[in-house]
This record gives structure tokens, C-alpha cells and sequence, in this order.
């Protein structure tokens, strides 16, 4: 089966309105009419409105970092995954390192709002990666089984057919430090013999992967080529229209 590339830019706590209005502009001129990839723009919750409108009648879509597992309450500070689909996102990015790091986010947590996001209809792309401690102890595949077996607990496959996977190691994220291609093929094969363990042959051959940890234009192509490999979540590489129009454009010819 072949998968349809994703290439979705995390813009993380960046950007003003101006600047994004000016960034999600240029790149719905660059690569609006690409449809034969899917193209996400994940802005700060702020920006969601103006990111939403330079993009319309252009095929790339809308994305959130992050939702609440529940949908509504007394949360100050947080945001339901209803809200996020009314602000016209498709997808919502869940357990990332960050949150994970910085906001106690656990494979549980993120359990709950993989649940939360696909009852609003929202497509979770869901992160999993190892610290560099972890890696140099030989666990990233344990870690990896575990984030996949605590996070994707209790689903039937056919609920997850609208999830995302993103492998992004730690140790690359941010530090200009990139997974090889041969590491980032191992990871994202062992993810998916795990898919196809638990979630059965058709999940494992439609669910997409994606890399992510410091993808750049001049990485993407040979990370693209890997097998397992079908798309990127990117950083800092997305905060230049150029450099991810280039990486939405990657090329493994
Ligand atoms: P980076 O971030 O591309 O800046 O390394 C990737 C991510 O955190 O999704």
C-alpha cells in the first residue's frame, strides 16, 4: 500500500499575527495547490483564525498542539478538542516531548486525548520518541512499545484509522542533531510491526509515521526515501516559508 505523504509544520510558541498571517500566506502561494501530499499548519491557538483564512480554497489544512481530554469544565487554561475543530482544525498534535517534558503529559493522559480527539472528529498525530539517556541505554525500542501500548490502549484499529504516529527522538529535537536514516528506518519499522501485532495488517499498512526532530530541506530527501518513513513534523524548519515549502516539496528520486 502506498501512504500518502504527510508533511506538517509544528510552528510551537511562535509567531505573532502579522508574522503568521505573512508565513501561512506565502506558503499557501508556494504549495497551496500540492495533492498528492497532505500539507498541516499547526500555529499557537491565537493564530488559528488568521492561519485559517490565508489558507482557504488552498488544499492545506489546519492543526493544534495540544487539546484537553475533556469537553468543557472548569480547566483554566486549557482548550477542548470541540473548540479545536470549530476553530476549522483537522488534526491535533498529542504527548508531545514538550508537553510531555514540561507539562507531566503521560502515555495515559495522552490515552485520554487521542479519545477526545477522535470523538470531535479530530485526527490525532500522536508523538513518541526517547531521551538521548534512553537511546544510549539501549531502551528507545521499550520506550517506543510502551508509549505505543499505554497511549493506543483500549482502541479497535478501525477507530484509529484517522491517527497519525510521529517518531520524534528527543535527542533530535530542536539540537540540530538528526536521526540517520537508518536509525529513523529502524524505529519506524519496529513501530509498525507493533502495529501490525496489535492493530492487525491493515492498520499497520495504512497508518502513516511521521519523523520528526530537526528535518530540514537538506535532510528531508534522504529521510523521505526511508520505507517506513511517510512524512515529517517540523520545527523550526517550518518558521521560513521557503525552507518548508522546500521540505513540503521533498523530493527521493
Ligand atoms: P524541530 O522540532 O524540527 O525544531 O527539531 C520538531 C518537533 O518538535 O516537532
Amino acid at each position: 500500500m502506498t501512504r500518502r505523504p504527510i508533511l506538517a509544520g509544528n510552528w510551537k510558541m511562535n509567531l505573532l499575527t502579522a508574522e503568521a498571517k505573512e508565513l501561512a500566506t506565502s506558503l499557501a502561494a508556494q504549495v497551496g495547490d500540492v495533492n498528492d501530499r497532505d500539507v498541516v499548519l499547526i500555529p499557537p491557538y491565537t493564530t488559528l483564525p488568521v492561519v485559517r483564512e490565508a489558507i482557504a480554497g488552498t488544499k492545506i489544512a489546519l492543526g493544534a498542539q495540544n487539546g484537553h481530554a475533556e469537553t468543557s469544565g472548569a480547566y483554566t487554561g486549557e482548550v477542548a478538542m470541540p473548540m479545536i475543530a470549530e476553530a476549522g482544525c483537522v488534526y491535533v498534535i498529542i504527548g508531545h516531548s514538550e508537553r510531555r517534558q514540561y507539562y507531566g503529559e503521560t502515555n495515559a493522559s495522552c490515552n485520554a486525548k487521542i479519545k477526545a480527539a477522535l470523538a470531535a472528529d479530530l485526527k490525532p498525530i500522536y508523538c513518541i520518541g526517547e531521551t538521548l539517556e534512553q537511546r544510549e541505554a539501549g531502551e528507545t525500542l521499550a520506550v517506543i512499545e510502551k508509549q505505543l501500548t499505554e497511549g493506543l490502549a483500549d482502541f479497535q484499529a478501525a477507530e484509529l484509522e484517522p491517527l497519525v504516529l510521529a517518531y520524534e527522538p528527543i535527542w533530535a529535537i530542536g539540537t540540530g542533531k538528526t536521526a540517520t536514516p537508518e536509525q529513523a528506518q529502524e524505529v519506524h519499522r519496529a513501530i509498525r510491526d507493533w502495529l501490525q501485532k496489535h492493530l492487525g495488517e491493515e492498520a499497520a499498512a495504512g497508518l502513516r509515521i511521521q519523523y520528526g526532530g530537526s528535518v530540514k530541506p537538506d535532510n528531508v530527501d534522504v529521510l523521505m526515501a526511508c520505507a517506513d518513513v511517510d512524512g515529517a513534523l517540523v520545527g523550526g524548519a517550518s518558521l521560513k516559508a521557503d525552507s518548508f515549502a522546500r521540505i513540503v516539496l521533498f523530493n527521493t528520486d
